[in-house]
This record gives C-alpha cells, sequence and structure tokens, in this order.
C-alpha cells in the first residue's frame, strides 16, 4: 500500500525544520520582549468554543473545521486558530481574576483549516499569534501592530504591506451593515451563491468575496468610514497617528474586513509579494475584538491580537533567499578505524557530548573516504581518528578538516585540549555569541566558536 500525505498538509524535515524554528524562536523572543508569555492550549476543543453563534457566517466556521463526533459523543474541532483558545483558557484559568491587566499571551503550534491548498494554503498549517487582553486602548492596539511589523523587518522583509481599516463600533457595523443590505438586495440575481448568502448573514462578508463578479459589485458599494461613529473615527484618527508617531508606514484599506466575526474597529493584514512575483496571500493579519472574552463566558473585556503564518513567511523568505544562515555543522566527527575501534569511537563521541560539543561517532566499519566524505557532508570542524593504536595507548588523533593539521591527545587530556580549540580571546567571556573567526568585540577565534 502506497501510503500518502492527507491533501493539504506537509512535512517539514532536516534543514527546512531548522529554518522554521530559527523564524519561530524569532517570533518567540521578540514577544517575550514585550512582556508577552506562552499558552499551551490543546489542539482539540469542544466544537462550540469555535461555533458560539448560530449565525457565525465566516467561512472558517461555516465551512472549513475539521469537526467530528468523539468515542463518547462529543463534537470536537482540531483548533482553527488560535485567539479563542486563549480566550477560553483566560476565562477557565480565571486569569482576570487578579485585575492584572493586560494578559499577554503568544502561541505556537499548527492549526486546521479545510481550505482548498495552493501556494501558502494548507490544511494544517502552523500559526505564532499573539493575544493583548484586558485594557481597551488604542496602545494595546498599535502595539501588537509594532510588534508584528518589527518582526517582519527582522526576519528582512523589506517592501512590506500594513493594510489597515477600521471596522468601528458595533452601532457603526450595524448602520454600515444596513447600508450594505439595501445596496446589495436589488443586486442579488447578480451575486454568487454564497454571497446571497451572506447577505442574510453578515453583508460585511461579501466585501471579502473573492468571485471577479461580486468584486465589480463590491466596487461602488458603500464604504465603512462613511459610517463609523464619531468615537470610532476618532479612535481610528489617534490610531494611525500613533503609527505615524512610531514610524510604522500603512495604507488604509476598506477592502479589508477579515475573515472572522470577531472583530471591531482597527483590523490589519501584511502583503507581501516577492521579486519572482510569488504571492502566497496575507502573511499575518490580526485585529481589535470586544466581545469574545465575554462570549466564551469571561467579563467583558476588549482584546487585540495577530497571527502570522510560518509556512507563508518560510516560503517567501525562501523565494526571496533570504532565509536565516544556519550554524548546523558538528565540531567533531568521530572515525574508528576498523570494527575493533567502533565501541571506544562511540564513548568519545558520547562524552564530548557531554562536554557540550556537537560530535557523532561513525558506527560502522568504513573506509576513510568514506568517513571523510560523510565529515565534509555533516560540515564538521574537526575529526577525531581512532586506530588499535589509539585504543592501546589511551588517546586519539585530533583533525582539523579545514587546514588538515592533526595531533595526537591523550585521553585524559581531550577535555583540556578541545575546549581550547573552541576557546577564543575575545572579550565577551561566556556571553559571547559570535560563531565565526572575527568577534564583535575586534577579538579573534581560534575554533569555530
Ligand atoms: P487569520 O487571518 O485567519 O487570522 O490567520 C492568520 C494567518 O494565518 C494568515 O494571515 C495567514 O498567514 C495564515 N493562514 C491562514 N490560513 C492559512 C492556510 N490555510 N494555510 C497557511 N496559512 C494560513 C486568525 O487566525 C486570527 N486568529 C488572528 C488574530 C489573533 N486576530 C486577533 N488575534
Amino acid at each position: 500500500m502506497d501510503f500518502q500525505l492527507v491533501k493539504g498538509t506537509h512535512d517539514i524535515i532536516n534543514k527546512e525544520a531548522r529554518f522554521y524554528q530559527q523564524i519561530e524562536s524569532l517570533f518567540i523572543s521578540l514577544a517575550e520582549l514585550y512582556g508577552y508569555s506562552e499558552f499551551r492550549t490543546p489542539i482539540i476543543e469542544y466544537s462550540e468554543l469555535f461555533k458560539r453563534d448560530q449565525n457565525d457566517s465566516s467561512d472558517m466556521v461555516r465551512k472549513q473545521m475539521y469537526t467530528f463526533n468523539d468515542l463518547g459523543n462529543r463534537s470536537i474541532t482540531l483548533r482553527p486558530e488560535g485567539t479563542a483558545s486563549v480566550a477560553r483558557a483566560i476565562v477557565n484559568n480565571k486569569l482576570y481574576a487578579e485585575n492584572d491587566f493586560p494578559i499577554k499571551a503568544y502561541y505556537l503550534g499548527p492549526v486546521f483549516r479545510y481550505e482548498r491548498p495552493k501556494a501558502g494554503t494548507y490544511r494544517q498549517f502552523l500559526q505564532f499569534g499573539i493575544e493583548n487582553i484586558g485594557i481597551d486602548s488604542i496602545y494595546a492596539d498599535v502595539e501588537t501592530i509594532i510588534l508584528s511589523y518589527r518582526a517582519l523587518k527582522m526576519l528582512g522583509f523589506k517592501n512590506l504591506k500594513l493594510k489597515i481599516n477600521c471596522l468601528g463600533d458595533q452601532e457603526s457595523r450595524e448602520n454600515y451593515k444596513k447600508a450594505l443590505v439595501k445596496y446589495f438586495t436589488p443586486l442579488i440575481d447578480k451575486m454568487c451563491p454564497d454571497c446571497k448568502e451572506r447577505l442574510k448573514l453578515n453583508p460585511l462578508r461579501i466585501i471579502d468575496c473573492k468571485v471577479p463578479e461580486d468584486q465589480a459589485l463590491v466596487k461602488d458599494a458603500p464604504k465603512m468610514g462613511e459610517y463609523l461613529s464619531k468615537t470610532s473615527k476618532d479612535r481610528f484618527v489617534n490610531t494611525i497617528n500613533l503609527l505615524k508617531e512610531v514610524g510604522i508606514p500603512y495604507e488604509i484599506d476598506e477592502g479589508i474586513v477579515r475573515g472572522l466575526d470577531y472583530y471591531s474597529h482597527i483590523v490589519y493584514e501584511f502583503e507581501y509579494i516577492s521579486k519572482s512575483g510569488l504571492n502566497v496571500g496575507a502573511l499575518g493579519g490580526g485585529g481589535h475584538y470586544d466581545n469574545l472574552i465575554s462570549e466564551v463566558g469571561g467579563p467583558k473585556l476588549a482584546g487585540v491580537g495577530f497571527a502570522f503564518g510560518i509556512e507563508r513567511i518560510y516560503s517567501l523568505l525562501k523565494d526571496e533567499g533570504m532565509l536565516p544562515k544556519l550554524n548546523d555543522g558538528f565540531d567533531f566527527m568521530v572515525m574508528p578505524i576498523g570494527e575493533a575501534c567502533i565501541s571506544r569511537a562511540f564513548i568519545v563521541a558520547d562524552f564530548l557530548r557531554m562536554l557540550g560539543y556537537k560530535a557523532e561517532a561513525i558506527i560502522e566499519n568504513k573506509s576513510f573516504k568514506a568517513m571523510f566524505h560523510k565529515a565534509e557532508r555533516k560540515e564538521a570542524s574537526y575529526a577525531i581518528l581512532i586506530g588499535e593504536n589509539e585504543v592501546k595507548n589511551n588517546e586519539v588523533i585530533i583533525k582539523n578538516i579545514k587546514t588538515q593539521e592533526q595531533k595526537v591527545v591523550k585521553n585524559k587530556e581531550l577535555k583540556e585540549f578541545v575546549d581550547s580549540l573552541f576557546s577564543h580571546d575575545c572579550h565577551c567571556g561566556d556571553d559571547c555569541h559570535c560563531d565565526d573567526g572575527d568577534c564583535c568585540c575586534g577579538g579573534d577565534h581560534h575554533g569555530k566558536k
């Protein structure tokens, strides 16, 4: 039998996984710098968490959820996003009870949506997101934009487009929806079947429709900006002014309504098209929400957040040749010369790992050529050769793969010797993270580290 990947899923292996780790760790460290801490919530949740309202109009909730009954006949859903799970965790764990706001959460993990797979669109994909909950302020809103913008800049994205829109407060949205119903009702026969339904459930969703005929109708539809209440308008102007003050470029786009029902006030998305023309859709998006925490059983607390799609970010970085540099090579490749020396090589490699070096022992009887070939493939800095003589004399031969210099070292002096290979006369002390010849302090590294 031929076992295939489930449609819309993919393996992330070896080097690719290391690149993912690098992207993710940049997001994590930046989020921690901004005071966010990690929330690890389950991948499975009761379906009602996402389907809170029978009239939910988002495609994600209506059409894309992986929902099934478990053996206890409970309806379970593989999470299609992280925001509702964070809201549930805050409520279940009564994190609001201490009155210490904002609650700042970040999360990273797989989410699931039954979408049509295409470049940058999967059915299982990774999201990194943050939620800032409990303080209803443009400063909280803008902080999430700053964090997401800085993260993408730090990864190397230059011509990023931040598109922002304001959906206003509930009153503004209700007035706008009425105007949309009035405009679209006479056009209903020209609309796609989905939009006919959207007109009943939530006409805002029509603005987002990708069908060209509907887009043509949307062009002349009323604009959200005309229906914002004074407080919503003022809030949006203040938000924009703050963005200007912190130097984040933006573009107001009234077509951004976002695909989820919980948003109010600002919504935003990041767009990027690579030089080769690769467009995978939004790299990330988010916005402000007023009612989500109360909808999942908590007090009325506002929140704001965003999520990035890691696959989309990775594929654009790859397409642009901007993937972060990997420093993946082995420090030592330990090579037994003959079957009888394998066990010593095995023990020496383990010893080196306990000293903090990345080491591999070759555990098969291989020719010199094959062993050095492997050392090259694994980007090893040093080979450690162990033959019968070395076993007998309690020593090893250490060979610098680049310079070919080699030295016989007694086992009891091995630690001191390998430490000297990797020590450097820079002045940064133990905090030095430079990994090439020249140190940031101007000193010189003798080894790889
Ligand atoms: P979202 O826009 O649905 O927002 O998803 C966030 C990001 O996930 C998108 O911008 C995109 O990069 C990525 N993404 C979405 N669908 C796919 C897919 N099928 N394949 C690959 N990547 C995808 C949310 O999920 C909100 N929870 C964000 C948020 C947080 N709003 C407030 N707080």
